[in-house]
């Protein structure tokens, strides 16, 4: 792209500050920034205005197969969800391309060590997961992980490795999500050294289009694939390719299925299910008002008390409609490096800045209904989100030695 025309897209954009700098630095800078903005997608400049309000639109709770209703069905879904995975209707995305700025660990979160006395990586223990899956149906499943620029290559190097924790490589595919540039408060992208803009991965919400960028799908669309199992990286004792889940989710009939669990308490930092508009729904913690967090049901039981786990299952075909919609984008207040006009670099503690990020959620609404699954937390929800207190490395650890883990 010419000078001229990178001069005008920042115009059009807003960008004079970026320009002025351009126009100030060394030639090799501006070439390496040049190149970055010539893969910008600019759709995040029409939200810097409007950062995420509650929605106007009329929620209402959501009916969900309980544990007590799986378990009266449990052997006939399973059978399904066997029978479709030795067919080849089922793949896996591993979601791991976050930043993980919450645990501070500075290669990528699936290559952390929850073990104590033993290595068990939290990529070895997801393998791990999906291996008893692929040995009761005797079939390898195809898993697509996720990483962004930041992390693809040491995430590539662990597994390489340590030879795919057994895994078929053959079945393993990782592919790059796309970035965002993060902003100032006054909607200036923000530069992370003189010669780049400060670039973040755009959510967790954009894959199906990056797997499309990356050529992916048309593998898929060739085969007998029908679904797609979606997954956080950092929830170290969920079932991945979960036959049950699967099971269920064909024979209930159901577009798309969400595994929940019940939460811990009217608090807990979760998004909860429900439908909005009749269609279904997550609801943020943050979004619920007062009276319907507490709001309970005869029996007792929280009305919107069904929080998900980030372990969703999407059918490819419905997916494909969407590859032509752009994903809404959310605008968050983070806290993010960056070059003051000094030219220094600055490591601010609190939030200076917003990033643009989809997410996995808003798929979900895509959806005409949706299987709300429960499972047990105590056995399939230990996130490693922080160091230490909620949700961190040492609320999983103690959750996987009940689990019979030796760490
Ligand atoms: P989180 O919302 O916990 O974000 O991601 P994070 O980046 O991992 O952690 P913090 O907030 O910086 O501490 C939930 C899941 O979505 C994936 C993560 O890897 C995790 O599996 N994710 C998140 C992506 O794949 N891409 C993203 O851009 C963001």
């Amino acid at each position: 792209m010419s000078n001229n025309n990178i001069e005008q897209m920042l115009i059009d954009n807003k960008q004079e500050k970026l320009l002025n700098y351009l126009n100030s630095t060394t030639e090799a800078n501006r070439t390496k920034i040049a190149s970055q903005l010539n893969d910008v997608d600019w759709g995040f400049i029409s939200y810097l205005d409007k950062e995420d309000s509650s929605s106007t639109s009329v929620i209402s709770p959501i009916e969900a197969t309980t544990m007590d209703d799986i378990d009266k069905k449990f052997t006939a879904y399973e059978e399904c969800g066997i029978q479709a995975i030795k067919d080849g209707k089922l793949c896996l995305l591993l979601l791991a391309g976050g930043q993980g700025t919450r645990l501070g660990f500075d290669k990528p979160k699936g290559c952390f060590n929850v073990g104590i006395n033993n290595d068990l990586y939290i990529f070895e223990l997801l393998i791990e997961h999906t291996m008893d899956v692929v040995k009761k149906c005797d079939a390898w499943i195809h898993l697509y992980i996720m990483t962004s620029d930041i992390n693809n290559k040491d995430t590539i190097e662990f597994f390489e490795a340590h030879n795919y924790f057994g895994y078929n490589k053959d079945y393993i595919h990782f592919f790059i999500q796309e970035m965002n540039p993060a902003t100032d408060f006054n909607g200036n992208i923000l530069l992370s050294a003189k010669d780049s803009l400060a670039l973040s991965p755009n959510g967790n919400g954009g894959w199906f289009s990056s797997m499309n960028k990356a050529g992916l799908l048309e593998g898929i669309f060739n085969s007998n694939i029908e679904y797609i199992n979606v997954f956080a990286v950092d929830n170290v004792l969920q079932r991945i390719a979960d036959p049950a889940f699967l099971g269920a989710t064909i024979m209930e009939n159901k577009m798309c299925g969400a595994k929940v669990v019940r939460k811990a308490n009217p608090e807990e930092k979760v998004g909860a299910m429900c439908l909005s508009n009749g269609k279904p729904h997550i609801i943020e913690y943050y979004e619920l008002s007062e009276a319907m967090k507490n709001e309970t049901n005869p029996d007792g039981s929280l009305v919107y008390g069904f929080g998900v786990i980030l372990n969703y299952l999407f059918p490819i075909s419905r997916l494909k409609d969407t590859l032509g919609e752009s994903m809404p984008l959310h605008v968050v207040k983070k806290a993010v490096p960056y070059i003051d006009d000094a030219g220094q670099l600055v490591k601010p503690a609190e939030p200076n800045g917003y990033k643009f990020e989809t997410l996995a959620l808003d798929l979900i609404h895509e959806m005409d209904d949706c299987l709300v699954y429960e499972v047990d937390r105590e056995k399939e929800f230990a996130p490693v989100k922080n160091k230490t207190g909620v949700d961190s490395v040492d609320t999983a650890r103690d959750l996987l030695s009940k689990n019979g883990y030796i760490l």
